[in-house]
């Protein structure tokens, strides 16, 4: 067989490889240790094998020229259909950005905010990493006290500091002490915040939000408490008619206690609790109970804006639903 020949034939089924792996396996039939150049020996005289020789070369020459050609083909093909398979189409019309809202949750906030300030009163917040002191003890929850498991709070394996058990508030009451004992009387301020419980249905969700309010002053009563808080929701409610009341009721932090009722077609709701701050915490707060008389009340307000917005489930905020979300916008 001649050079030319099996030179012809190899480009040919290099051309004809379909794939890298068909490619080297035609390269070991031409270059390999067995391969038909291989078993090429010149012959002849001296001046016959040089030029058999140089015809030799020549013919490897073109057939290792056309291995590689072929391999540097075989890989661009591939890397072509591989970015042809990624390929965007950056003429397809896009999908548009949706419109964002402020959550309803945000929104009760900001009004809350928005009527308590009107009303005098300062806003202040504070952390929701809790030392047990401000969570419960300055609150006049004993130690011990059975009362402290009213609420189901979230303990943090960590500790402060100073050695103090850390919890995930369960309330923003602790506010009121953080802020009384940095400020001095007369102290308006409301609190509001995000809260933890291990609590978890329709109407309670492990975070959710509250916000505190503490008057303190010398000559105050319940009187301005139950005036500021009616107010308050008869301005958030836009209805002022609406019907409140105050029901007798035990929390260890106020004394008297009550709970805050509103009525809503018909039906008395609780919206709040309240009371007269407990001489032991205002003596927490570093005043003096002789002296000084403080008022007080805690509202959820996701509570505010199911009754608001007339929302039965309050798992409903936290799932990030666009159809309901899209209807506050
Ligand atoms: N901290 C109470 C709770 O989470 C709510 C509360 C009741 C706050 C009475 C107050 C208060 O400030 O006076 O259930």
């Amino acid at each position: 067989m001649s050079l030319d020949a099996i030179v012809a034939r190899a480009l040919a089924q290099f051309a004809a490889a379909p794939d890298a792996a068909a490619l080297e396996n035609a390269k070991a039939r031409y270059l390999g240790k067995g391969g038909e150049l291989a078993a090429f020996r010149p012959s002849g005289t001296a001046e016959e094998r040089r030029v058999a020789g140089a015809a030799f070369n020549a013919a490897k020459q073109r057939v290792e020229a056309a291995l590689e050609a072929r391999r540097a083909a075989l890989a661009d093909a591939k890397l072509n259909a591989r970015l042809g398979e990624e390929a965007l189409d950056v003429t397809l019309p896009a999908r548009g950005h949706g419109r964002g809202g402020v959550h309803p949750v945000i929104r009760t906030w900001q009004r809350v905010e928005a009527i308590w300030q009107t009303l005098g009163f300062d806003v202040a917040e504070g952390p929701e990493i809790e030392t047990d002191w401000y969570s419960f003890t300055a609150l006049n929850n004993p130690e011990n006290h059975p009362a402290r498991s009213m609420q189901d709070t979230f303990y943090v394996d960590l500790k402060d500091e100073q050695g103090i058990a850390l919890n995930l508030r369960p309330h923003t009451s602790p506010m009121q002490v953080r802020y009384a004992r940095m400020h001095s009387p007369p102290i308006k301020v409301i609190a509001p915040g995000r809260t933890y419980r291990v609590d978890s249905d329709a109407t309670h969700s492990p975070m959710f939000h509250q916000v505190e309010c503490l008057w303190i002053d010398e000559d105050i009563s319940f009187a301005d408490l139950k005036g500021v808080y009616t107010d308050f929701l008869r301005r958030f409610f836009e209805n002022d008619e609406l019907e409140v009341r105050f029901r007798p009721s035990y929390f260890p932090f106020t004394e008297p206690s009550a709970e805050i009722d509103m009525k809503l077609k018909g039906r008395w709701l609780e919206i709040s609790g309240s009371g007269q701050v407990h001489p032991t915490v205002v003596r927490n707060f570093g005043l003096d109970p002789e002296r000084y008389i403080g008022f007080a009340f805690g509202s959820g307000l996701e509570r505010l804006t199911m009754l608001r917005y007339g929302i039965e489930d309050l798992r409903l905020f936290f799932d990030g639903d666009l159809r309901f979300l899209a209807q506050f916008p």
